[in-house]
């Protein structure tokens, strides 16, 4: 049974399309992609079944050991994705290189940007796991076909989103207004608007970091955590929480729902990488969702979002959620 204010996802893209004039090609793709994620938590949720929870003999192009269900994710993501005739590139984690589906590409064509299973070392753990999603327009006509035309700074998505399969699976969608939870009703196809105009409050008392990784930390980080964990007698005057799922996807949520602030920086290991997370597919549509909601997102000293991408799967720093506490960590870069 669904209430009024429970649109189904059809719904609430029809009313973004009255209201805000997000084109059909848009909807249509967000339909399929919501699609591939109604598809891949099946999968997901049948992986002990069908013997796909563990790894496959594979690395990705990161050097990291794909597993089953990366590959079945990926494969999802894609079939589902080239429907729409307005898509022109694919870029994906677990794909080398991009995937152009035309052979001429002409501005307003959408390149789709994906990390098609997040956290997927929690998968034989029955811990939550998500996709991630960003989708940009290409700002000119393509003469040539070149993969570095797909290096576009997250300023210019038109849309971001993530599935969360947790113990119900969630779409989370923004378009450039605001942004909107929906939960897969389950035995339909039907994802409803379970949590409208999602928002990030500006103040926690909850910080979620790889405190294995401590001894590598840069001084601001050190000095942020140290001082959380001193507590009501320190400079921040309060306690602090601490939490650290490592599916990005699950701690955003979190982030989305209650509060906090999210940390994978750089920090002397990683640096020569420049940091962990990546940019195209996660720290991008990731910052775009926060900042849609009153948060922030910084690389530490600079919104994620301005960095002017160099390669494919290039990595940054990644700070976000609460806007009092990134911005106490910007001002202890900046120190
Ligand atoms: P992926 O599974 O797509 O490679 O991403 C995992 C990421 C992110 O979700 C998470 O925050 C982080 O890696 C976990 O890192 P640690 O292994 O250092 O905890
Ligand atoms: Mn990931
Ligand atoms: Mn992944």
């Amino acid at each position: 049974m669904t209430t009024d204010d429970q649109l189904t996802f059809r719904q609430f893209l029809l009313r973004e399309h009255r209201n805000h004039g997000t084109p059909k090609d848009l909807i249509f793709l967000l339909e399929d992609i919501a699609t591939a994620c109604r598809t891949i938590s099946h999968k997901i949720r049948s992986g002990a079944f069908a013997g796909t929870l563990g790894a496959t003999e594979d690395t990705n192009v990161q050097g990291e050991t794909q597993k089953q269900l990366d590959v079945i994710a990926n494969d999802q993501f894609m079939l589902h994705c080239a429907n729409c005739s307005r898509v022109a590139a694919l870029v994906s984690e677990e794909l080398d290189n991009v995937v152009w589906l035309k052979d001429q590409a002409k501005a307003g064509d959408y390149i789709i940007y994906f990390d098609p299973l997040d956290g997927s070392s929690n998968l034989e753990l029955n811990i939550s796991v998500g996709s991630i999603f960003s989708i940009v327009e290409l700002q000119e006509d393509l003469t040539e076909l070149n993969d570095e035309a797909v290096l576009i700074a997250g300023t210019e998505q038109i849309c971001a989103g993530y599935s969360l399969y947790g113990p119900s699976t969630s779409l989370v969608v923004t378009t450039g207004h605001g942004v909107n939870g929906f939960t897969h009703l389950n035995g339909t196809g039907e994802f409803l608007l379970t949590f409208p105009d999602m928002q990030v409050p500006a103040q926690t008392q909850e910080y979620a970091i790889n405190s294995s990784r401590q001894k590598y930390w840069e001084a601001p980080v050190q000095r942020y955590v140290e001082e959380c964990l001193v507590g009501v007698d320190g400079p921040r005057g309060k306690r602090f929480n601490m939490r650290w799922v490592a599916s990005m996807v699950a701690e955003v949520h979190r982030i989305l729902t209650r509060g906090g602030v999210f940390l994978y920086p750089r920090d002397s290991e990683n640096a020569p990488m420049g940091g962990r997370l990546r940019l195209l597919y996660e720290a991008n549509p990731m910052g775009f969702i926060i900042e849609q909601a009153g948060g922030k997102a910084s690389v530490g000293g600079g919104r994620i979002l301005e960095v002017d991408p160099t390669e494919l799967h290039q990595r940054v720093p990644v700070i976000l959620g609460s806007s009092e506490e990134v911005d106490l960590l910007d001002r202890y870069h900046s120190e």
